[in-house]
């Protein structure tokens, strides 16, 4: 049975709205493709309603900026507790607007509620230094919130990047406006009416649905948003920088793609480098940014592993993602699916050849059989491009020195990973890989402890972590003349 769909307007100040222009957008069930809610359609005249709230929330006086630091642990602790009482609702929800398997929501449920505890506990560990300033003074630093902070998240795994976002820049005392991404924003909604019930004052926290170039880019242009943080495209990403320096100058995080190399060694434990591989590339039907898009196979167990991974890609049985049994749903919408078909299309016509998968399955629905490429060389647009589709891309490589250049060899550095038995090899990689993450014979391993972000093209900044606050505070110094002697 579909779950219920409770929220479908805007969030502002605490209350339900409809958008100013009246407008609204159809959310469909990638299953299907059915259309299973209208959506009010945020644009420049309610983000501008949005950031005044969250402008006035964040005044000096006001009941947010009076509470102490624990007390923002505690709201965001009740949040936290309320997740984790609608997780099976949540994890629904997130299936059916989405796509994604129930299991695999269910697990970014879980985090979500990790992601809201872990910055719970940091909201009052926010302290400066004090500082042997030369001189007759004395010197220290406060770190503040930043100001209004626009959060603009990516329809892949939206509960996780609201939940990362969110309770960091709360944790850190700002005040936010959230635009979800268009095709998947039911369970941004959902987690502003628990914001609401955990108790956050009005206008702390406001979400405005709507398209990127509507209410996206008129986030990015308000002169009354102090920091842009942004899940999604490179391109978008880029523009984004360009942008945020135009009006007021905005800090700015990014979380944008990846072409992940994965590497299995000789030595590996090669049923497990089978089944990580291929769970690390077909994950969220491909659909996310640390997926291990570019495999490289070494020489000597290349053949072995092929064949193994062709199994392993055959049997996994596609379905509705609402059913538990399922291990692979839909694409997100039309797009996407067309999208990743083409670039299906492009690798055999470059001459990469298709093993297995590949195909639309039924008539309905966005669903994509997985495909495994073999014969991929690194020229070719499928090891270049980031997909976003369930293709896994096999390479053939040598030895470590040439795996390492061809691993470096793109505008990205989000993760990487290496199977190996051997220690040294497994070091060598993970200082000479450019990445954010390495993951040593493991693949999609993703804690709240530690920090997240991307090389190069990938992204600037870093969510998660101890150091995850500081992308929403600035430093002050606070010099005192005090003399030396008393
Ligand atoms: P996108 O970057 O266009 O969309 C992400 C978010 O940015 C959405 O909320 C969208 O409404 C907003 N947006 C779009 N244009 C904007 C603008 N001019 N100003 C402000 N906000 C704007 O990504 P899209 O089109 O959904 O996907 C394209 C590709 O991006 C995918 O095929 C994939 O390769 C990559 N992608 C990467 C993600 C990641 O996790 N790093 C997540 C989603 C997409
Ligand atoms: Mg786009």
């Amino acid at each position: 049975m579909a779950p219920a769909i409770k929220y479908t307007k805007l969030f502002i100040n605490n209350e339900w709205v409809d958008a100013r222009s009246g407008k609204t957008f159809e959310t469909c069930t990638p299953h299907d493709g059915t259309v299973t809610a209208r959506i009010a359609e945020g644009d420049k005249a309610d983000i501008d309603l949005a950031v005044s709230a969250a402008k006035a929330a964040f005044h000096r006086n006001s009941e947010w900026r009076l509470l102490d630091a624990s007390a923002r642990g505690r709201l965001l602790n009740k949040f936290a507790d309320l997740i984790q009482r609608d997780t099976q609702y949540l994890a629904e929800l997130e299936s059916y607007d989405n796509g994604m398997l129930i299991g695999f929501a269910m697990r970014n449920v879980a985090m979500a509620e990790n992601l809201a505890r872990y910055n719970a506990g940091l909201a009052d560990k926010i302290q400066g230094d004090t500082i042997p300033a030369d001189g007759e003074v004395f010197s220290y630093t406060l770190k503040q919130p930043v100001g209004v902070c626009g959060l603009i998240l990516p329809w892949n795994v939206p509960i996780l990047m609201f939940a990362a976002k969110v309770t960091t820049a709360l944790a850190a005392g700002c005040t936010v406006v959230v635009k979800p991404a268009e095709q998947s924003p039911l369970t941004a909604l959902a987690l502003a009416a628990l914001l609401n019930e955990a108790g956050f004052p009005p206008g702390v926290v406001n979400v405005v649905p709507g398209f990127g170039p509507g209410a996206g880019s008129s986030l990015t242009h308000h002169p009354d948003v102090a920091k842009i943080s942004f899940t999604g495209s490179v391109e978008v990403g880029k523009l984004i920088q360009r942008t945020a320096g135009e009006v007021n100058l905005k800090r700015v995080s990014l979380e944008l793609g990846g072409k992940n190399p994965l590497v299995i060694m000789n030595d590996a434990d090669l049923e497990l480098a089978v089944r990580t591989a291929a769970n690390g590339v077909f994950a969220n039907q491909g659909q996310i940014c640390l997926a291990a898009s570019r495999l490289y196979v070494q020489s000597g167990i290349y053949d072995q592993f092929v064949q193994k991974a062709v199994d392993f890609a055959k049997n996994i049985k596609i379905g509705n993602p609402s059913d538990p049994t399922s291990r692979h749903g839909p694409q997100i919408d039309l797009e996407m699916m067309t999208k990743v078909l083409g670039y299906i299309e492009i690798g055999k016509q470059e001459g990469a050849k298709l093993m297995t998968g590949g195909d639309c399955v039924g008539d309905k629905g966005f669903y994509i059989q997985p495909a495994v490429f073999i014969n991929v060389t690194d020229d070719m647009t499928i090891a270049k491009e980031e997909i976003f589709g369930p293709v896994q891309c096999i390479l053939k490589f040598d030895t470590l020195e040439d795996v390492i250049d061809r691993a470096n060899n793109t505008n990205y550095g989000l993760v990487a990973g290496i199977f190996t038995s051997n220690i040294n090899t497994a070091l060598q990689f993970s200082k000479h890989v450019q990445a954010g993450t390495i993951w040593v014979n493991n693949w999609l391993v993703y804690n709240v402890q530690v920090p997240f972000g991307g090389f190069k093209d990938s992204g600037l900044g870093r969510e998660k972590g101890m150091d995850c606050v500081n992308a929403y505070l600035e430093v002050k110094t606070v010099t005192v003349a005090q003399p030396k002697k008393l």
